[in-house]
């Protein structure tokens, strides 16, 4: 709901427990009002009616009030718009107009030609706000240095605490807390893609008082899956500002020729008085209702022979661990890397997306009627922004990597990017996919990116430095059109492992790759993590073969492996041919009960009972009466009991049935002294579910 001030010049948008104020000042500034509880449009007239800023000579009292500080006048904040033109740098924008329609408001501004709007949207049921930014250029041609999606304000506090979701490859998006100081923290990405090093996701509880069940907690994230950057700033009166968007540094994002316009990625922000956990609820509501494609369909439940074979693939071998798969219950088969071109090992054959006849004589569509003849879907994986310099693609194109003239074209994991700003190589793409997609009955995609940008440069090219932002929005063009061409296959979005996890990738994905990390352990922390801002009906997880082979060696059973991946879409991705009869059937077992308990892990509310760092874990479900938890621990001490976990989100005055057992709990008794899991000794684990009666 948005809300118009008396005035015209104060503005209110509400959801359903907060509110986001904001108002226009005698020069035209835009000053932010109220980021917090839900107030009515009086409250934010009053607080329009305080005093405006005032300039002294050593700092700008519009520092830390403004809504999109650009660069130029007393300002001394980093700007979230810098502009150039040969003969002048920065910004003195004029309040045009606002509009105001349906849950968007957009406020227009300009500067000698340059057209600035800003979006601000707060969906539907949601109290989470979509704000972005569109420059129009009706005036000369300018360079864009930064243009960030927004930069959020928050109240007035003694401190604040910020929380960030930090990582590397086999080890993303696990949780760290630390006191915010003056001065600026950035975390980022200049890799091109998102980065396994950060999500590009903050959360900032005031004083360190926030909790995972009570307390305000503010958060931020970005819909981009390029390079990125946000820094949050604590200014010398102790104001905090937050500001990101796409592009890492200021150095020039893109050029806007006249009529040309950019509209920057959706920075997302959400306040919330339910502590950490219900900030993380909230965020799960919202990628469901709006941005992950089809949310109320459950995944199902997938094997992927990577670990298995890596690249030593045949036709016979991956029927064989097919039919192991659909015995375990598998609903879709996903043949990973080394079907296609020459791709016997990771030195060459990307870019080269036809089936290798050595491996699949007949193609792909034997081995995908096969695969739906044992009751799954067939997937395959894919990684088109790439080529290996031995690869036909490259020996006809060596012109269409990202290389810098004269310089040396440095190859990661053998391969190099293709430049996906050149139309040429969109079309190429799409061509390939689009055939691929049409050669044999293909129902998903695993859609992987495996090495960072180094040599991002585009010879010939006026303005090189645009491939950072065009490589992005070609990905999202070539995603959306070959969704829209083949509608019934869904979409995987990987990066050797987590690192393309972002809100613009998921609006066009159906789940996520989380992590190449598959030892259970390791990964209760990293979709501790992950959970903080993404849901579980996004979060694919694996059960592998023990010991763990691709990291540690861990020994694990197969149940405490199962309930690890049951916390989000579960997959099988161990070698199926070598695991016993007792073990498939167990494996079985496990899935069926997956199955039953998917709605609510997939669809419901989750509450994090127990972080990962302690021995005992766990996590609780909730989705109409119905209520599952999952138990983990690691290792007991001394004999002693594992304490009962305390539940969440139930009905005191309601008696919940175990399903498991059959036992009957009075709710009041679950929230206040806990339930028993059972769990003992080292690496245990249990699924309990349980329904209101
Ligand atoms: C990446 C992915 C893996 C696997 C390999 C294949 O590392 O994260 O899951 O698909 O590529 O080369």
């Amino acid at each position: 709901m948005v809300e118009i001030g008396a005035d015209g010049r104060t503005w209110l948008l509400s959801g359903p427990t907060s509110s986001y104020g904001l108002r226009l000042g005698d020069e035209d500034e835009l000053l932010h009002l109220h980021w917090g509880p839900r107030i009515a449009l009086a409250d934010a007239e009053a607080l329009a009616a305080g005093p405006g800023p005032e300039y002294w000579a050593f700092e700008a009292t519009l520092d830390g009030h403004e809504e999109y500080p650009v660069e130029g006048g007393p300002r001394f904040v980093r700007p979230a718009l810098s502009v150039r033109t040969p003969d002048r740098r920065g910004t003195e924008w004029r309040f045009e107009a606002y509009e105001s329609e349906g849950d968007e408001l957009r406020l227009r501004f300009s500067d000698s030609g340059l057209g600035i709007t800003l979006h601000y949207r707060m969906r539907e049921g949601t109290d989470v706000v979509e704000r972005w930014v569109t420059l129009s250029n009706e005036g000369p041609a300018l360079e864009v240095l930064r243009a960030d999606s927004a930069t959020w304000t928050l109240p007035l506090r003694d401190g604040w605490r910020l929380s960030q979701l930090h990582g590397r490859w086999a080890a993303e998006s696990r949780l760290v807390r630390s006191e915010l100081t003056y001065g600026e923290k950035i975390i980022g990405s200049r890799r091109g893609h998102t980065g396994h090093q950060h999500l590009p996701w903050v959360a900032l509880d005031a004083d360190g008082t926030a909790t995972e069940e009570l307390g305000e907690v503010y958060g931020c994230a970005l819909a981009w899956s390029g390079t990125w950057r946000i820094a949050v700033a604590q200014l010398p009166d102790a104001r905090v500002q937050i500001t990101g968007g796409a592009g890492y540094d200021d150095s020039g994002l893109l050029r806007l020729e006249p009529g040309e316009t950019f509209v920057t990625p959706v920075f997302a922000g959400l306040w919330s008085d339910g502590g950490f956990g219900g900030a993380s609820r909230a965020w799960h509501a919202y990628q469901r209702a709006y941005v992950i494609p089809d949310a109320e369909q459950d995944r199902p439940v997938l094997y992927n022979s990577w670990e298995a074979t890596e690249f030593d693939i045949s036709e016979e071998q991956q029927r064989a661990l097919a039919r192991r798969a659909a015995e375990a219950g598998v609903e879709l088969f996903v043949v990973d890397d080394g079907w296609f071109g020459a791709r016997t090992s990771d030195r060459a054959g990307l870019g080269d997306w036809t089936v290798n006849r050595d491996r699949f004589p007949g193609g792909l569509k034997p081995l995908s009627d096969y695969v739906h003849g044992l009751g799954m879907q067939f997937g395959i994986w894919v990684e088109p922004e790439m080529v290996n310099p031995d690869s036909e693609l490259y020996r006809a194109h060596p012109d269409w990597v990202q290389f810098q003239p004269g310089r040396k074209r440095t190859e990661l994991r053998n391969q190099l990017v293709l430049n996906l700003a050149r139309e040429d190589v969109q079309e190429y793409l799409w061509e390939q996919l689009d055939a691929l997609l049409s050669s044999a009955p293909i129902d998903y995609v695993k859609w992987d990116f495996n090495r960072c940008f180094t040599d991002a440069g585009w010879p010939g090219e006026a303005y090189p430095q645009r491939l950072w932002v065009d490589h992005v929005h070609a990905l999202y063009k070539l995603l959306d059109r070959l969704r829209a061409a083949h509608p019934t296959v869904a979409f995987e979005s990987c990066s050797g492992g987590g690192g393309r996890i972002d809100l613009g990738i998921m609006a066009r994905t159906d789940q996520v790759w989380t992590s190449d990390n598959t030892d259970p352990l390791d990964r209760l922390a990293i979709q501790y993590g992950f959970s903080q801002v993404h849901p579980a009906r996004a979060m694919a997880a694996w059960v592998t073969d023990s010991p763990n082979t691709q990291l540690n060696g861990r020994v694990s059973s197969l149940r405490f492996r199962f309930v690890s991946a049951m916390a989000g879409v579960l997959g099988v991705g161990g070698d199926l041919t070598r695991w016993t009869e007792g073990e498939l059937a167990e494996a079985r077992t496990w899935v069926e009960l997956y199955k039953k308990i998917r709605p609510v892990v997939q669809g419901g509310e989750l509450h994090r009972l127990r972080a990962p760092e302690g021995g005992l874990s766990a996590v609780q479900y909730v989705r109409d009466g119905e209520v599952v938890v999952l138990a983990w621990l690691q290792a007991q001490h001394y004999g002693e009991p594992v304490p009962p976990v305390r539940l969440r989100g139930l009905d005191p005055s309601a008696s919940y049935e175990c399903l498991e057992t059959g036992e009957v709990h009075r709710g009041a008794v679950l929230l206040h002294h806990g339930l028993r899991t059972g769990l003992r000794g080292d690496l245990d684990a249990a699924v309990i579910r349980l329904r209101r009666m």
